[in-house]
């Protein structure tokens, strides 16, 4: 069987699963993108053909494009919005990537992301007295649709368009009185017009000869003993739709087992689960955030004005750490490393080993502070815990952390830090905690931002 190493967020998204993803795709045959959709932004680097280190930001397609020789799927699990893959193979080919559209393949049970989720999405937003903060890419109400079966899937934009149209016009009847009731006539939908649209971008997808059977696919690699599979998740354990802290979270299982099934695999095939950390917290959005800093961010998510002396230790993280959303450019809201929520991802997704990406960042973070932090225990409802409660929602309390605090911070040489012994003492400290905390070893550890600044450990 082939080697399939899955990619797991552990924290709220954003933990740098594009670069750990983009690391291991350097040897891959397949790489599989198998949840959400252009909700995600993965931050991959890569070497153009002047030799340039150039950043891209990618939201669909699996960051191992960037590798000549690798294959890249979006699986079942996607939400695939039409207008940004069209952007992004365009954005790949103008960067000189080679041949995208013959090396992206997608799944024909790909769930669509249509114009109309996104008018749905702002609406069901402004409806909520308790705002999610969702990114506006439709993805909740696509997989809603998918769940009530009106779902529009790869396969139907392959239809004839008037096949096409009569689906859409199913699709949207429940929606379009729901836009003239919230006086969104604008958004009313013509199931003809949008079936031209989308019929011609099945046309697009036929002639690139890109759908394909997803399972059969996956299977021919899977069968090969020398192939190397790396699935590259989206979004997190903390925001799924199963084990996240529900109602403030995205609307896919972001874990190890909704993963594995968008990626069209089943838990045999796996050979290691990997959970993606950083070495301080983040989130954008809103929702629980125990160990977050005080920052100049508002209830709303805005980023308030503020001189620099009157920095609080929030806006100091997520200065140094450029800490603004790859998809929606919005400020993260920054915090302490919390062990008590790494263990309970691990547990929730079977972790084999433990990935801590920006250990760089956080020394910098200390050296410019005066101290890090590490969460260890919460004290919730009158005890101290070393659990993840799942009720907070319901008891309008937030835990408040037990820290272990070190002095000062480390400065991390990527280039010359090449092996665990070689980081600074602190720093493999912060390593040490988070393992016996947790009970997971910590394997790789991010050093750098760009694909090579990560040790892998021999354990
Ligand atoms: P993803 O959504 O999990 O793929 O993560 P994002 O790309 O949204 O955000 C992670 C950010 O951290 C990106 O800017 C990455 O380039 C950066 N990054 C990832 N790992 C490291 C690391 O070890 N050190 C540093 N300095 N930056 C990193
Ligand atoms: P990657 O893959 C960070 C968050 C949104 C919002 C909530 C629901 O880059 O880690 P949605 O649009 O999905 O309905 O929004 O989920 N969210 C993410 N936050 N990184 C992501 O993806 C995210 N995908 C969704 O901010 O709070
Ligand atoms: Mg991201």
């Amino acid at each position: 069987m082939a080697d399939v190493k899955l990619i797991i967020g552990a924290n709220w998204g954003d933990e740098g699963k594009g670069k750990v993803d983009a690391y291991f795709s350097k040897e891959a045959d397949l790489v599989i993108r198998a949840t959400g959709g252009a909700n995600a932004g993965h931050t991959v680097y890569y070497n153009n053909t002047s030799g340039e280190t150039v950043k891209m930001a990618l939201h669909l397609v699996p960051g191992g494009i960037v590798y000549n020789y690798t294959m890249c799927l979006i699986g079942q699990g996607v939400a695939l919005d039409m207008e940004v893959l069209q952007e992004e193979l365009k954005m790949l080919s103008d960067n000189y990537i080679f041949d995208p559209k013959s090396r992206v393949k997608i799944s024909g049970t790909c769930n669509v992301v249509m114009p109309y989720h996104k008018d749905l999405d702002r609406l069901h937003e402004s409806l909520k007295s308790k705002k999610i903060g969702t990114t506006g890419k439709g993805i909740g109400p696509a997989y809603s649709d998918n769940r009530l079966r009106t779902g529009l899937l790869v396969y139907d934009l392959l239809l004839s368009e008037q096949e096409l149209a009569s689906k859409i016009a199913v699709a949207i009847k429940a929606h379009n009185e729901l836009f003239k009731a919230f006086n969104m006539s604008e958004c009313v939908v013509d199931p003809n017009e949008l079936a031209t649209i989308y019929h011609s971008y099945g046309k697009f997808l036929k002639d690139n000869n890109m759908v394909v059977n997803g399972h059969e696919f996956v299977k021919k690699y899977l069968d090969n003993p020398l192939a190397k599979i790396v699935v590259e998740g989206a979004q997190s354990t903390r925001l799924s739709i199963e084990n996240g802290d529900y109602p403030n979270c995205t609307s896919s299982d972001s874990n190890t087992l909704g993963t594995l099934s968008g990626a069209h695999l089943s838990h045999k095939d796996v050979t290691e689960v990997i959970n993606v950390n950083k070495a301080y917290f983040t989130r954008v959005g809103n929702g629980p955030f125990p160990t977050e800093y005080v920052s100049h961010i508002n209830s709303q998510g805005e980023l308030t004005s503020y001189e620099k002396q009157e920095a609080f230790e929030g806006d100091i993280l997520r200065e140094i750490g450029k800490e603004y959303g790859a998809t929606t450019g919005r400020p993260r809201r920054t915090g302490a490393f919390d062990a008590v929520l790494a263990k309970n991802s691990a547990e929730i997704s079977g972790a084999d080993y433990l990935c801590i990406t920006r250990l760089d960042t956080l020394g910098e973070y200390g050296l410019e502070h005066g101290s890090v932090q590490i969460c260890t225990e919460y004290k919730y409802e009158g005890k101290n815990i070393s659990y993840y409660p799942d009720n907070m929602e319901f008891t309008h309390e937030t835990p408040t952390p037990n820290y272990i605090t070190f002095d000062g911070g480390w400065k991390i040489d990527s280039e010359n830090m090449k092996t665990f012994d070689s980081l600074p003492f602190k720093a493999r400290l912060f390593i040490k905690i988070i393992e016996e905390t947790t009970g997971v070893p910590v394997k790789y550890i991010g050093t750098g931002p760009n694909n090579c600044d990560l040790i892998v450990r021999d354990i």
